[in-house]
């Protein structure tokens, strides 16, 4: 039975060696808590680092490891002291984390460090690759491991690979100073469906692909030669019923821990006072130290609420081997010293620092009995405790403060949302939540509960594997065949086979490549070889079909006597006659839409106008990718408000945007032709969306193939000029 394999650096539990003994403790942070949950009900089994090196376990332990391990569903990828060093606390913690978190000054590119991370990838590749079947589901999890996918992919192509990023993905000019940044893309391209928490994220990565590997990517969809990748948002959502079951337990039981005892009693002797949490890995990319800072002007700027208020903080241990986070841990030290030391009064600390791991259940202690959530981060890719707070306010109180960078403001609207370098107003926001009338809270709270509850951990994971499956089985290179070895023989006998036959041939992007200036795209001898074979051949007639002007093709093909149609059906030339009009078309628009396409030539460089008889087109192939994408959007919007019940039409090609007469397209000429004789064998190529009229209009029985992997109505497809020459060749041989 195919089974799910969920692999991350962090397994969900955590291995600690006491005196012969080996204690399993729950993992911190956003990942392991949010999988637990998906791990906990089904067939899968989570691959990942068990928190120990090799050099902490004894030979005779390592069994007992093993067994430990497999009691959570868990099989260890063991690493050294080494790898830890350059992999975990190396590229991971000091190039990619801060990168991606936007601290490009703390961000270290360093060899060692890289060439670590990516043979601990290849371990944990290797490691999926001997644990996993053909039809097993990989999902791949995190910026520790992002050469994964394309690892597995090479040994086994045909399985299905999702990646999802925990962290942000950043903006392309923050990305693109990483010195290794188009292999972490391809690494990451191994996988069928890349998921992000945002659509921020998810539209970072798109440009940074299109920009850095230039790939085709359209809409949400990045064609690779043999395949096509889906990117996608998904919000993480948490267990909301274990977090708020938790908390309606804790309230109908009268036993108290010891952590509870002390919050309510602190809140007998100071009724009115309100209690502020703050939850968080001690990470510079939390805020905390500018948290703090923030309540100290907060109690100096609103000093009535000084004895009326307390700043709880549990900071969790993080990467203490990191420089960055060792600094960290001193300033918020000193910071919490220095405050507490000035503020303090007899009755009064203002805050209460712990830095350690609790249990869930003092978690939960806290969650239900602090007043207000404060959350500031500089950047997070979602931030689960902001969810995790407002599931266990059963009661329907509580304020949420939250920050606009983290990925779970997008869903949380409701929440005070904050921009965290803004101190004044932070101070204002805490005393907004402070003086909060219990209904406003109540109300905000009802909407918050309801979207968290629908779309919780569960939903989450099903909705991405639900989408990496259909991935799968619905991906456009598979609704049109691939051109294999034996289905090139079966069309070249029905080929041969036939007495009379009609081609179809489209040019750029078919028979030759692009070129940086259309007029350089000249055909080579190669190509005039192959075309003179055809054209001559007995019962065949073959059509140049394009949307090139008539006198560029005059020039290269006229002397062959080649048939010819030319700018997408509005000219006609047989064996070696001048070319005749073969569409009536008005070209009286031209004059309202030149200038129109001339400021657009004007603010996107590299862009020009090419301009045929009959229609005029807009090239962008020379522009910047993004740019030129969103100008193309742009001029699209503009001319269909402009064209509005004229008879001319907008066609999307390959980086060019035509306008033409509708009543002309490549389907319209080639069915005319074909209507002139019968033929036992019809035949279209071409590679962009003008020939898709040809796919769409010619009878059921052609054998039409698009070249590329986009979206066709095509029957068949090929990847490249090179693969056309050699089907065309096929024919002649
Ligand atoms: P990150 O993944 O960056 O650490 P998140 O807020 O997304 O941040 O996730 C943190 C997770 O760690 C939450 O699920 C939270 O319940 C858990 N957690 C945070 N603090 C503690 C703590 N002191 N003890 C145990 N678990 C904690
Ligand atoms: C974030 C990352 C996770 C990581 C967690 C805890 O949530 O996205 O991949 O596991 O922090 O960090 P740690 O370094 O302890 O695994």
């Amino acid at each position: 039975m195919a089974k799910t394999i969920i692999i991350s650096n962090r397994l969900p539990v955590q291995l600690q060696i006491g005196k012969g003994t080996i204690n399993a403790i729950p993992s911190v942070g956003g990942l392991a808590t949010g999988m637990k949950s998906v791990h906990k009900g089904g067939e899968s089994l989570w691959i990942g680092w068990s928190g120990l090196t090799d050099e902490d376990i004894h030979i005779s332990l390592a069994p007992k490891i093993d067994e430990a391990l497999a009691k959570h569903g868990c099989t260890a990828v063991n690493l050294s002291e080494q790898e830890v060093e350059g992999f975990y606390y190396g590229f991971s913690n000091r190039t990619i984390w801060p990168l991606f978190h936007y601290f490009m000054e703390y961000a270290e590119f360093e060899l060692d460090f890289w060439e670590t991370y990516k043979s601990v990838n290849q371990k944990f590749a290797d490691a999926i690759i001997a644990q996993s079947d053909d039809d097993d589901i990989i999902w791949v999890h995190d910026y520790q491991l992002m050469l994964v996918p394309q690892m597995v992919k090479e040994k086994k192509p045909n399985a299905s690979i999702g990646f999802f990023l925990h962290i942000p993905f950043p903006s392309y000019e923050i990305f693109r100073t990483l010195p290794w940044r188009e292999e972490v893309l391809k690494g990451l391209l191994g996988a069928d469906l890349i998921g992000f928490h945002t659509y921020d994220y998810e539209r970072h990565f798109l440009s940074s692909v299109r920009r850095l590997l230039g790939l085709e990517v359209s809409f949400n969809e990045i064609y690779l030669q043999n395949r096509v990748i889906k990117v996608d948002s998904f919000p993480m959502g948490i267990d909301y019923n274990k977090f708020s079951n938790a908390a309606k337990k804790k309230m109908a039981n009268a036993q108290r821990s010891d952590l509870q005892e002390k919050l309510d009693s602190h809140k007998a002797s100071a009724p009115g006072t309100k209690l502020v949490l703050s939850i968080d890995r001690l990470d510079y990319s939390k805020g905390i130290a500018k948290r703090i800072n923030a309540f100290e002007y907060f109690l100096n700027k609103y000093p009535e609420y000084q004895e009326k208020i307390r700043l709880i903080i549990l900071a969790v241990p993080s990467r203490s081997n990191v420089p960055q986070y060792q600094l960290l841990k001193r300033e918020i030290d000193e910071l919490v010293g220095r405050i507490n030391g000035e503020l303090a009064t007899v009755n009064w600390t203002p805050i209460w620092y712990f830095y350690r791991s609790l249990p869930f259940d003092s978690l939960i202690d806290l969650y239900t009995s602090c007043d207000i959530a404060w959350l500031t981060p500089l950047r997070d890719g979602m931030n689960l405790v902001a969810k995790e707070y407002i599931a266990t306010r059963t009661k329907g109180t509580g304020v949420l403060i939250l920050s606009e960078m983290a990925g779970s403001a997008y869903e949380m609207n409701e929440a005070l949302l904050i921009n965290p370098n803004n101190f004044e107003e932070q101070a204002d926001t805490l005393k907004q939540a402070i003086t909060m009338p219990e209904e406003e809270q109540a109300n905000r709270i009802e909407i918050l509960q309801k979207r968290l509850s629908r779309y919780n951990v569960e939903v989450w994971a099903n909705s991405f594997m639900e989408t990496l499956i259909q991935q799968k089985e619905e991906s456009p290179a598979r609704v049109a065949k691939k051109i294999t070895p034996s289905v090139l023989e079966t069309i070249s006998k029905k080929y041969k086979k036939a007495q009379k036959r009609l081609l179809f041939i489209d040019y750029d992007g078919t028979l030759t490549g692009f070129h940086k200036d259309p007029q350089k795209a000249i055909p080579d001898e190669e190509m005039y070889q192959l075309l003179d074979a055809l054209h001559n051949q007995e019962g065949t007639t073959m059509f140049l079909i394009s949307g090139r002007d008539h006198e560029t093709f005059g020039r290269w093909f006229l002397h062959k006597k080649y048939n010819m149609i030319v700018e997408h059906g509005v000219w006609i030339s047989k064996n070696g006659e001048a070319f005749q009009l073969l569409e009536q078309v008005k070209n009286d628009w031209m004059q309202k839409i030149r200038p129109v396409l001339e400021s657009f030539v004007d603010r996107t460089p590299g862009s020009f106008i090419e301009e045929k008889n009959f229609s005029l087109a807009w090239h962008y192939r020379n522009t910047d990718p993004d740019f030129g994408q969103k100008r193309a959007a742009e001029l699209n919007e503009v001319l269909t408000s402009l064209i509005g019940n004229d008879d001319i039409s907008v066609l999307s090609g390959n980086k060019v945007m035509e306008i033409k007469s509708s009543n002309v397209n490549k389907g319209r000429a080639a069915v005319r032709i074909l209507s002139e004789d019968t033929y036992d064998f019809v035949f279209a190529i071409g590679d962009d969306w003008t020939d898709e009229f040809m796919f769409q209009e010619l009878p059921k029985e052609a054998i039409t193939v698009k070249v590329g992997l986009n979206k066709t109505q095509a029957k068949y497809f090929v990847e490249g000029t090179k693969r056309v020459r050699e089907l065309l060749k096929k024919f002649i041989a």
